[in-house]
């Protein structure tokens, strides 16, 4: 059986993310996506990897058909205003923005600088980790993707956080992100001289995804989170850096042990961290194009300090391959179809 499934705001990074991995999906037939700037275009036109896989052209959204599912990969403040609408074409929908990730509308108020369009609808809406939400998705009509720095930073940390073993007032978070995270509008600090060759640090406090990591990371206590992030000269990727102060002395072995029970039967997760070579910890380019996370962490020995580093591609695992995992989860499909390919060595 073929689900018929649609995207809106198909011609953005995430948009043809999703559609390169729909169309070799053995469960899906891609009915329309949609695009108001290339309305009538061959997809192909603007996504060239996908010359000869499809001859879609892109539909304006006002000639949107039902379907079975429908992605939305739409700025953010976009969904949350025309979500009857999305509602009255699909029983399901999956939202790549950050529209509905967010539980509590204060705290979205306080983070996104407005009141949410419809916060009668958050708690509709399950927040897309799969490794933290596998079951209430195989239940859910309604599915909001996580934030790419906020992916890789809550697997990376949600061992610990979830065993009690850190200090609560002491988690740093530096992520390191490539180009491709803001989108394909340019701005004036994407235009290539200026973006070439860059560490810059563009958000050093309030980052708008702390508040995903505080929801999905506290278990009711009060946490603090002190997040930075700094772009770098990459398209894809990202890797985040966490210090963490362990409340016990754990050694190493102990920490292994809580990451294996976490994650061991996780298809998606790997823990990397090897005692030689060069590929002793995760790194983002060995995850281009993968919906891997690598997780990796070191304990500091002359402190209690344990410093976990998490690495994922943002526009699969923190987009595009997130959102497919949790597509097969609530459609009752095995969650690695369409997912299973390894990253290219060396790129
Ligand atoms: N990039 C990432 O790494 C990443 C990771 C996780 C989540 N996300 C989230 O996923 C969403 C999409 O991100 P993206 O990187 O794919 O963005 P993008 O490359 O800028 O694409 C956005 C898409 O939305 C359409 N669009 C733009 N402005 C619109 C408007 N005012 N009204 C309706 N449609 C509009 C655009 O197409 P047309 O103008 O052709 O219609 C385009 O297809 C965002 O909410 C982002 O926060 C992004």
């Amino acid at each position: 059986m073929k689900l018929k499934v649609s995207i809106i705001g198909a011609s953005g990074y995430t948009g043809g993310e999703l559609l390169r991995l729909l169309l070799f999906h053995p469960n899906v037939e891609v009915n329309q996506v949609t695009s108001e700037s290339y309305t009538g275009k061959f997809v192909y036109k603007i996504h060239p990897n996908l010359r000869k896989t499809t001859m879609l052209k892109f539909t304006s959204a006002n000639e949107m058909q039902p379907c079975d599912l429908l992605f939305l990969c739409l700025p953010h403040n976009r969904s949350q205003n025309k979500i009857d609408e999305y509602k009255n074409l699909a029983p399901k929908i999956i939202d790549l923005s950050a529209d509905f990730r967010l539980k509590d509308a204060n705290e979205y108020e306080k983070w996104y600088g407005h009141k949410h369009a419809r916060p009668d609808l958050l708690n509709e809406f399950v927040y897309g980790i799969p490794e933290l939400h596998r079951e209430e998705m195989k239940k859910a009509n309604y599915i909001s993707s996580a934030g790419c720095n906020a992916t890789a930073s809550i697997l990376g940390l949600y061992p610990l956080y979830k065993n009690n073993l850190v200090e609560l007032d002491r988690t740093v978070i530096e992520v390191k992100v490539g180009s491709s995270e803001g989108g394909n509008k340019g701005n004036e600090g994407s235009h290539h001289p200026e973006r070439a060759n860059v560490v810059r640090s563009y958000q050093p406090t309030q980052h708008r995804h702390t508040a995903e990591m505080l929801q999905e990371l506290s278990f009711g206590q009060k946490l603090t989170i002190h997040f930075s992030a700094t772009a770098i000269d990459m398209v894809r990727g990202l890797l985040a850096t966490c210090h963490v102060f362990l409340k016990n002395d754990l050694q190493e072995k102990d920490i292994w042990k809580v990451y294996r029970d976490a994650y061991g039967n996780e298809p998606f997760i790997r823990i990397v961290k090897e005692s030689e070579g060069i590929y002793r910890y995760p790194e983002p380019k060995l995850l281009i194009g993968t919906n891997y996370c690598d997780i990796g962490f070191k304990k500091d020995e002359f402190s209690n300090r344990l410093v976990v580093i998490s690495a994922i591609d943002n526009l699969m695992k923190g987009a595009a391959g997130q959102a497919l995992q949790a597509f097969n989860l609530m459609n009752g499909f095995d969650e690695r179809t369409g997912l299973e390919f390894p990253g290219l060595h060396p790129i």
